[in-house]
């Protein structure tokens, strides 16, 4: 690996390069937090598990996480690389309850799901869609079922590319009508890549639930 930071392929879409750099993440903190809320309400049904979709996968960090703690995972993505690292994951064992699904998010279709993780993935949504990508959403999850995951704000660097859906924080707060919010961590700091060149992050943390 070349020690390039992960936002750097992220910036161009440069997916497969992203992929290959991510190998070996730990799941994101937001969906840790996630089913360590559900597992205080209610331990998991081995013989009926809940339902989780993780939109824009990736090669699977969170999908592996999900299906370790004996989740059935919906995990979708626009980006057929995506698939071919996760069918390559060693850490995991419960095909059966996996399935992959090939779908923009433009106009993906998203199944009834108790936790709907969506990790560092929505602002790739182009911003002409993003609305419906959103009532899609917010249709899927059950009530009582969570969100978890990241909106990007108006202040961070890729918010001025064209096909990029930020939100402001009050933007933020009415997508989350229908949710109780439980976590909105707002980060704003400086990161600089190997070269120097910065880029400034605006990242709303979130975990909601249903109402
Ligand atoms: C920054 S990566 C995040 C991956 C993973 N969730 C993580 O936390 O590392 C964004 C993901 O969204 C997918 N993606 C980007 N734009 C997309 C689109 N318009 N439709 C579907 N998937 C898209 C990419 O293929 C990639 O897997």
């Amino acid at each position: 690996m070349s020690g390039k930071p992960l936002y750097e392929f992220a910036a161009t879409r440069d997916w497969p390069g992203y992929f290959a750099a991510s190998a070996g993440r730990p799941p994101r903190e937001t969906l840790l937090a996630a089913l360590d809320l559900f597992e205080r309400e209610e331990p998991i049904d081995a013989a009926d598990p809940p339902m989780a979709v993780d939109l824009g996968c990736g090669e699977g960090r969170d999908t592996a996480e999900l299906l370790r703690r004996g989740w059935r995972v919906s995990a979708i993505d626009g980006h057929e690389d995506a698939f071919s690292h996760l069918q390559n994951r060693t850490d995991i064992a419960a095909w059966d309850r996996l399935e992959m699904r090939l779908s923009p998010f433009e106009e993906c279709q998203i199944p009834r799901c108790r936790l709907l993780n969506s990790s560092f993935s929505l602002p790739f949504c182009s911003p002409d869609y993003f609305d419906r990508l959103w009532r899609v959403i917010v249709a899927a999850i059950e009530p009582g079922g969570r969100f978890a995951g990241q909106f990007f704000g108006p202040r961070d660097s890729w918010a001025k590319l064209p096909d990029r859906s930020h939100q402001s924080r009050d933007e933020v707060e009415t997508l989350l009508k229908a949710f109780r919010i439980e976590q909105l961590t707002e980060e704003e700091r400086e990161g600089a890549d190997c070269t120097g060149a910065g880029k400034h992050w605006h990242v709303f943390h979130v975990v909601a639930k249903r109402v």
